[in-house]
């Protein structure tokens, strides 16, 4: 399946310059979302995970599917202030400002082995700032798993420690 068939781009959003990698294609075309699912799977290969993450909000889309199909639990990483328990945090730099991510500090236990997903990596500070939250909890990242990758933004050398998968690169 050509699976870019099924990203659509948008200008200029969510501000002027920018070009979007729209996934909602893919996800509303029943036989588009089965096959990305597998195709991600195939990243994955056999390692054995306890805990798929996903980031707030679009990783969670693919996050939990795959947890499902790897006999795995789901862990939501989620922005600042929004999960109700005991969390941990972790800041990151954006281009302007910084943002920070949280994870609840019960959700991962000391070895276990993670899947860290998320639908784009781009600068890869989501994903950076995912794994210090995975690792502070004692989890081991067993790979970052991406459905898009935007090449020229480098994001893979921020994660370089870590093994990094991606289905589609532009
Ligand atoms: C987007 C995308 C990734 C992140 C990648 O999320 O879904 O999570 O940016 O960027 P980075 O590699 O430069 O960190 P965004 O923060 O826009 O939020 P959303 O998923 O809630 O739409
Ligand atoms: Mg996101």
């Amino acid at each position: 399946m050509d699976f870019k068939l099924y990203v659509r781009d948008i200008e200029d959003f969510p501000s002027k310059g920018i070009t979007f990698k729209d996934i909602t294609p893919l996800l509303k075309d029943a036989g588009a979302l089965q096959q990305t699912t597998k195709a991600l799977l195939e990243l994955v290969g056999d390692a054995k995970v306890d805990k798929v993450v996903g980031m707030e909000s679009r990783g969670f889309f693919f996050a939990s599917l795959l947890a499902s199909q790897l006999n795995a639990g789901f862990v939501p990483v989620r922005k600042q202030g929004k999960l109700p328990g005991d969390t941990i945090g972790q800041t990151y730099a954006l281009e302007y400002g910084s943002d920070t991510l949280e994870v609840h500090k019960d959700a991962i236990l000391e070895g276990e082995r993670v899947l860290v997903h998320d639908d784009v990596l781009a600068t890869g500070g989501t994903a950076k700032a995912t794994c210090e939250l995975v690792e502070r909890l004692g989890g081991v990242v067993v790979q970052c798993n991406f459905l898009i990758e935007l090449d020229f933004l480098r994001g893979r050398e921020k994660i370089s420690n870590y093994q990094v998968r991606s289905l589609l690169n532009y």
